[in-house]
């Protein structure tokens, strides 16, 4: 029994079993996640209490039970208590529980959960490759760079004429402006130094830095689960990673009235990141109810030097992608008008794959 129930809380697939009044008797740990609850507190409670909309996730339950007969509804969009929606694949399976008396089985498949799987394995490529791209060219520019410089301070040495130095100090003033946008390019190069992290101080610290930015002008909201344990990082990178994050959140909200900065963590259980599956991922959304991410902008925000702003730099998000990959996570992004929200999702194994 005990191996049939880690058998369950392994599957990606949400599995809820419910007795013969639609009651729930036991749901596994995809399930709980999908439905944002626990099985203690879900355990006994009518399927109603779980999904509040639509009317026809009742029927079918309903359907099935009387029926005795499977029951199949592609991609449903449910409403959970919590508001939230999910969209799934639902698969009823009535099972015969003792004499006279019916049972069911209900699976549960996120589809959108699997799309986004796909979609962020072909975003870490085309980003792998963006990257690698970038490095060579950067390399290419910076090894002729440091000959130029060079060259040029020989020649402010030998020059015959005061007034000429004017010109070799701007080719060596120039010199280092682009050597420093090509060092920005290249991101953080440093080893990272992985040690336990306790992921809700390094994010009230961020919180600190921001709210002292802002002139303490926007609120932030924290909606923390405390049993996150501690993860393998590198705690001053994951600073800059949050921190880049929150500062477009504040940039973009901070003229809307009532502006808010919400701060989420959760643990997931049995999570794919790329094409490795963890037990357990530390998830944290940074939510803002700015104006949301133009529409432009949504697909190629994370490659260096992409930009929205007149005075912005672009490298925020593409550094902040760097750091959380490096740590064998994933960052993407949904966003509307009014709900923006970016998920860094971190492994929690200290089996990360750190590749600079
Ligand atoms: N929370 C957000 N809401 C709306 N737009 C955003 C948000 N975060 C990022 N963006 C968009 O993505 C762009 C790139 O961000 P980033 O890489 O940090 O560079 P920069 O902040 O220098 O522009 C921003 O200019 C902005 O247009
Ligand atoms: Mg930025």
């Amino acid at each position: 029994m005990q191996q049939d129930l880690a058998l369950l809380d392994s599957l990606s697939t949400g599995i809820l079993l419910l007795d013969s009044n639609l009651c729930v008797t036991s749901l596994n740990a995809a399930g709980q996640a999908m439905l944002e609850t626990s099985e203690a507190r879900c355990t006994g409670q009518h399927a109603s209490k779980l999904v509040l909309q639509p009317r026809e996730w009742l029927d079918n339950l309903e359907q099935a039970l009387a029926s005795n007969s499977p029951h199949a509804s592609r991609s449903m969009s449910l409403v959970l208590v919590s508001g939230q929606e999910i969209h799934v694949d639902v698969i009823i399976t009535p099972i015969s529980d003792s004499p006279g008396k019916t049972a069911l089985i209900v699976e549960l498949m996120a589809i959108d959960r699997l799309l986004k799987i796909s979609r962020e394995e072909s975003l870490m490529h085309a980003q792998e490759t963006t990257r690698a791209v970038i490095r060579g060219l950067a390399h290419e520019i910076k090894n002729p760079l440091g000959g130029v410089r060079g060259a040029a301070q020989l020649l402010a040495r030998e020059l015959p004429d005061e007034s000429l130095a004017e010109y070799t100090s701007i080719i060596i003033s120039e010199a280092d402006r682009l050597r420093d946008l090509v060092d920005r390019l290249l991101g953080p190069n440093r080893q990272l130094e992985f040690e336990p992290i306790n992921i809700h101080e390094v994010l009230e610290h961020v919180q600190e830095l921001i709210a002292a930015e802002s002139g303490y002008q926007v609120s932030l909201d924290r909606d923390y689960d405390p049993s996150l344990p501690a993860l393998p990082g590198d705690r001053a990178q994951l600073v800059q990673a949050a921190l880049n994050i929150m500062r477009n959140a504040v940039q973009a909200a901070e003229n809307v009235a009532d502006c808010v900065i919400t701060v989420r963590t959760r643990c997931q259980r049995n999570f794919t990141i790329g094409s490795r599956r963890h037990r357990l991922v530390c998830h944290i959304d940074i939510l803002d109810n700015g104006p949301g991410v133009p529409e432009d902008l949504m697909h190629s925000m994370f490659a260096p030097m992409i930009t929205g702003r007149a005075d912005g730099t672009g490298m925020g998000l593409s550094i902040a992608q760097s750091i959380v990959s490096r740590h064998g996570g994933v960052l993407n992004c949904d966003s509307i008008p009014g709900k923006t929200c970016f998920s860094i999702y971190l492994p929690m194994e200290s089996d990360h794959a750190d590749s600079p």
